[in-house]
């Protein structure tokens, strides 16, 4: 049965990454913005580069589909080296570019049958429209298309040669709440497919929500790379366990627990710590051993990957 993209059923991942990067350099004239950049893409995940302005990662994703030539470091993509080998990657990557334009006088419907003709095994037309929900406004011109319609376009155009690999840079800037929430939809749906896909993105809850493994991207290297729970792990954020001050702490009549990092700001006393397993044990037992009741309004907070990220961002887990 011939598998669909709105229908999607899960394919083998192959074994080798989609992409291996090693010391990857690139400068523009004297300016070096990358120096040495490392890392993986596995078969079958979504893959989130972040970084602030100017990082590099217009430029590390432009290298990736063949469109720089990197200045050093060796690149593969689907075991291909885009740098000399950028027409056979050609009809196997997907690509939503950070800025594009298109011929405003098309229609949609016309426009993705345009590029459909470039490929030798394009996705149907119908497909394509409805897996970016843009099949009500096949007849449409694309000027008068709104920003978010005119993106998911730019989706249905990357999709069009059913590639393995696809390159999404910023595929949300600019989008309402609604469009953003049908561009990740479409993003999941790809995912299950088995296909790989590269995100770059300054939403970081969009990243969260997303991504497999992210990588964060600043003074032209890698800074972590992993799952967004290592990342988190690895810039040392604390998790923060609240709860509603009982009155004998807040008057100061029951000390907070010596071992434990404790504040009290008004009703509310915030633990920050390292192993919320440990922490809660020994504010539950100290707790009760100063008969201060239940700790009302307990809440544990992990750290979200923004935490993380303006912690790296910051130096402060380097
Ligand atoms: N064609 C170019 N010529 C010269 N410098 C360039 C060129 N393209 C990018 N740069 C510079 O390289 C650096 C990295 O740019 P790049 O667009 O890769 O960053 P980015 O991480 O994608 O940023 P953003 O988050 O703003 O999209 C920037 O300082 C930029 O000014
Ligand atoms: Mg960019």
């Amino acid at each position: 049965m011939t598998q669909t993209l709105a229908d999607p059923v899960p394919l083998q991942a192959e074994h080798r990454p989609a992409i291996e990067v090693r010391g990857l350099r690139m400068s523009y004239g004297a300016r070096q913005v990358l120096c040495g950049v490392d890392f993986e893409v596995r078969t079958g995940e979504v893959f989130c580069l972040l970084g602030p302005n100017g990082a590099g990662k217009t430029t590390t994703v432009e290298i990736l589909e063949g469109f720089r030539q990197r200045t050093g470091g060796s690149v593969r993509v689907l075991g291909l080296d885009p740098a000399d080998q950028r027409s056979r990657l050609r009809e196997r990557l997907g690509i939503v570019l950070q800025e594009c334009g298109f011929p405003r006088q098309a229609r949609v419907g016309e426009l993705v049958n345009i590029w459909r003709a470039y490929y030798p095994a394009p996705r149907p037309l119908e497909e394509l429209l409805s897996v970016v929900e843009l099949t009500a406004d096949r007849d449409c011109q694309v000027r008068r298309l709104s920003g978010g319609q005119r993106r998911r376009l730019d989706f249905a155009l990357a999709l069009a040669g059913d590639p393995d690999l696809v390159f999404l840079d910023e595929p949300t800037t600019g989008f309402d709440p609604e469009s953003r929430r049908r561009c990740w939809a479409a993003i999941e749906k790809l995912r299950s497919l088995g296909k790989t896909i590269v995100l770059t993105t300054h939403y970081l809850d969009e990243a969260e929500r997303l991504a497999d493994r992210v990588a964060i991207l600043q003074d032209g290297r890698v800074q972590t790379v992993g799952s967004v729970r290592q990342v988190a792990r690895q810039a040392g954020v604390p998790t923060t366990i609240s709860f509603t001050a009982p009155g004998p702490l807040r008057r100061g009549s029951v000390a907070p627990p010596g071992r434990l990092d404790v504040t009290v700001c008004g009703e509310v006393a915030v633990c920050r710590t390292a192993n919320a397993a440990v922490a809660l044990r020994e504010l539950l037992a100290w707790a009760a051993e100063h008969d201060l009741g239940e700790l009302d309004d307990l809440a544990v907070e992990t750290p979200t990957l923004e935490d993380a990220y303006l912690r790296i961002v910051n130096g402060g887990a380097r």
